[in-house]
């Protein structure tokens, strides 16, 4: 097969680990700061008439996102036979209606950029807030991946007696999706967000499980106010300390530990961003979306 996975600095184990699987070559992409701050990008593999994939997560993506449309603009330069980016997380999904007077809708200016420049893009549950579907924002054909079979398992193989509990009762459907397959019953918190770092969280209709392992699952812990919020009040419910899952780990500042001193008897995430809590490994799935787009030669 004709194709060509690069990482971004920072995404080098899921590139290596996609081109293994796909059996195609891992090039070298080359990412350094000039003196002054400035990106030098420079492929060190040719990337003409061949399919190029780009691996960037993007979170903290303002850093990550000047190379890589250096990166993808530069192999279509070169005469790339397609450009395709697998991002398993996606950023600036959250901003996405003007809320106050003045403000960006980033969500949308974000999209417009990484479809001008890509020509297909793989993610994994992004955060789909009043939207249906990535197409209303991005113009290229993408792939949504969803963790929750994977999560599903993990809990089915590591968790006796799980009670699954979701952040809102917009997860209600993904929530109850993925305790269905973990074979396990389910709740959702009520959620009442009063800033970005303050959240308040009731938990209905638990008097029957008390018995059980509780369970938080979570598309993205970020600040982990959600989450913490949670563990405090599953605490003074009577419950065992929780266990946590978010699929994406991003984990603002030293939210980690703060949920880790908040009473979290572990913390698990999904390998879409790289981190300590990483234990779902996803790399297959994205593989596989990865083959879909690449034509055999
Ligand atoms: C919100 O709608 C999301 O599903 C998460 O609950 C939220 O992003 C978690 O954020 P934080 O960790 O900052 O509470």
């Amino acid at each position: 097969m004709n194709a060509v996975v690069f990482a971004l600095p920072g995404n080098e184990a899921l590139a290596q680990s996609l081109a293994d699987r796909l059996k195609v070559r891992c090039g070298l992409l080359q990412v350094r700061r000039f003196p002054d701050g400035e990106f030098f990008v420079r492929f060190e593999e040719e990337t003409r008439d061949r399919s190029v994939i780009l691996v960037c997560t993007l979170d903290r993506p303002d850093v990550k996102y000047l190379p890589l449309i250096f990166a993808a603009a530069t192999a279509r330069e070169l005469g790339a036979s397609s450009v395709g980016l697998v991002a398993p997380y996606l950023a600036y999904m959250r901003q996405d209606k003007r809320f106050h007077a003045g403000e960006a809708i980033t969500s949308t200016i974000f999209a417009g950029e990484i479809s001008r420049v890509f020509d297909w893009l793989i993610t994994v549950d992004p955060h789909l807030h009043r939207r249906q579907s990535l197409d209303e924002i991005y113009t290229i054909p993408s792939d949504v991946l969803h963790a929750a079979p994977a999560m599903s398992a993990w809990i089915k193989a590591n968790v006796q007696n799980p009670l699954v509990i979701g952040p809102d009762n917009e997860s209600e459907q993904w929530v109850s999706a993925v305790a269905k397959d973990a074979g396990a019953p389910f709740t959702v918190l009520e959620k009442i967000r009063h800033g970005d770092r303050d959240v308040e969280v009731s938990v209905p209709r638990v008097e029957n499980w008390r018995d059980r392992t509780p369970v938080l699952v979570d598309d993205i812990i970020s600040t982990a106010r959600t989450m913490i919020a949670a563990v405090g009040h599953l605490n003074t419910l009577g419950f065992p300390p929780p266990i946590c899952i978010g699929v994406h780990a991003v984990f603002a500042e030293h939210a980690y530990a703060d949920l880790m001193n908040a009473g979290a008897q572990r913390i698990v995430s999904c390998n879409t961003i790289p981190h300590a809590s990483n234990a779902i490994d996803l790399d297959d799935y994205l593989a596989t979306a990865v083959a879909a787009y690449l034509s055999p030669q």
